[in-house]
C-alpha cells in the first residue's frame, strides 16, 4: 500500500539572521538565528513513495518539473531514503501559498513541508527536533519553519546539535508583520551563493558573527519582555548589518531596488511621527514591517501614496507544522 502524507509548513522571517554557513554539506550556520513564523504564507506538500515509479516526480502547483530542474529536492529525497531505508521513487505535489514571485522565503516553508511529509511517508516518525534537523539539510531557514511563533535555531557544532526550538508559542501580545511586496526583479544572486561569497570575502564577517551573538541574547530578552520596540530595533539593525556584509563582499552585491529604499523611508518617517514600526529585509527587495496590529491603519495610510493596497499583506504569528496521512 502506497502511503500519501500531507504536510503544511508556514514561512518564517528572521529577526536575527542566518547569513553564512560553517559547513555547507551539513548546513551548519555560522551563528544562531531567531525568527517569527507567519500565518499568511505557507507551503502544502504531499509525498508518496511508489515502487511503480521510475524516477521522482515533482509537481509545483500541478506542473511537473522537468527532470534535472529539481535536483535540490531530489537530493533531499535521497537523504530521506538514506535515513529511512525506503528505496522507491517519490511523487511530490507542492503548492506555495505565497503571492506569486513575492520571494517571501518559500525555501523555508518548502523544505520544512517536504521534510515532514517525506519522512513520514518513508516510514520515519521523527520528533520535532529530528524534523528540524532534517529540514535544515534542505535549506537553513527551513530549520525554523517546523515550529510556530518565535523560534530560535541553535547553530550547534554538528548534525545533532544544530536544530530549532520554540522560544514563545503561542504569542499572547500584539506583534505582526506587514509584507511590502515589491516588483519582482531577477535576484542578483541566490541566498546560498550570496552568503557563501560573504563568508569568503567580506573583511567584516567576524564582526557580524560577534554582533549576531549579542543580538541573539538581546532578542531573547526583548521577546520575553514582550517589548515590541526592542524586538523591532534589534531586528532592523541586524538586517542592515547583514545587507552591509553584501555591500562589503568581493564582488559586492545587494538586493535593494529603488522601491525598497522608498519603503524603508516610509517606515522611518512613520517612526519619526510616533508610530512604532521597524523594517527587516531578506535576500530580496521586499520589506517586512514589524509593528502592532493597532497601527495597521496608520501604516497602510502612509504607504498609500507609493504602493498599491494589494502590495501590503498583513501577517500574524503563525503555527508550527501539521502532518496528515491521506
Ligand atoms: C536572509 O535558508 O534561503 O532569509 O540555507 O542556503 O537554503 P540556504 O539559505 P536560506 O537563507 C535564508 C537567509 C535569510 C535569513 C534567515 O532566514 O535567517
Amino acid at each position: 500500500m502506497v502511503k500519501t502524507v500531507i504536510a503544511k509548513a508556514h514561512t518564517n522571517i528572521a529577526l536575527v539572521k542566518y547569513w553564512g554557513k560553517k559547513d555547507a554539506r551539513l548546513m551548519l550556520p555560522q551563528n544562531g538565528s531567531i525568527s517569527l513564523t507567519l500565518d499568511h504564507f505557507y507551503t502544502q506538500t504531499s509525498v508518496a513513495f511508489d515502487p511503480k515509479l521510475k524516477n521522482d516526480q515533482i509537481y509545483f502547483d500541478d506542473h511537473l518539473i522537468p527532470a534535472g530542474k529539481a535536483t535540490r529536492m531530489t537530493k533531499f529525497l535521497d537523504l530521506i531514503r538514506q535515513q529511512s531505508g525506503q528505496t522507491a521513487p517519490a511523487i511530490v505535489k507542492t503548492a506555495n501559498h505565497v503571492p506569486t514571485s513575492a520571494g517571501l522565503a518559500s525555501s523555508a516553508s518548502g523544505f520544512a513541508a517536504l521534510a515532514a511529509a517525506g519522512s513520514r511517508a518513508a516510514g520515519l516518525n521523527l520528533s520535532p527536533t529530528e524534523l528540524s534537523r532534517l529540514a535544515r539539510r534542505g535549506s537553513g531557514s527551513a530549520t525554523r519553519s517546523v515550529f510556530g511563533g518565535f523560534v530560535e535555531w541553535h547553530a550547534g557544532h554538528d548534525d545533532a546539535s544544530s536544530y530549532a526550538e520554540p522560544l514563545q508559542d503561542p504569542i499572547d501580545w500584539d506583534i505582526q508583520m506587514i509584507a511590502v511586496v515589491l516588483q519582482a526583479t531577477k535576484k542578483p544572486i541566490s541566498s546560498t551563493a550570496g552568503m557563501a561569497r560573504v563568508v569568503a570575502t567580506s573583511p567584516y564577517y567576524s564582526a557580524w558573527v560577534k554582533t549576531a551573538h549579542r543580538d541573539l541574547a538581546r532578542m531573547r530578552k526583548a521577546i520575553l519582555k514582550k517589548d515590541l520596540n526592542a524586538v523591532g530595533r534589534i531586528a532592523e539593525t541586524n538586517a542592515m548589518r547583514m545587507h552591509a556584509l553584501n555591500l562589503s563582499a568581493d564582488p559586492a552585491f545587494n538586493y535593494f531596488t529603488p522601491d525598497t529604499l522608498t519603503a524603508i523611508k516610509v517606515v522611518q518617517d512613520l517612526r519619526a511621527n510616533g508610530i512604532n514600526c521597524y523594517y527587516t529585509l531578506d535576500a530580496g527587495p521586499n520589506v517586512k514591517i514589524i509593528c502592532a496590529s493597532t497601527d495597521t491603519a496608520a501604516i497602510m495610510a502612509a504607504f498609500k501614496p507609493y504602493f498599491a493596497a494589494d502590495q501590503l499583506i498583513v501577517a500574524k504569528p503563525g503555527p508550527g507544522i501539521t502532518i496528515t496521512e491521506a
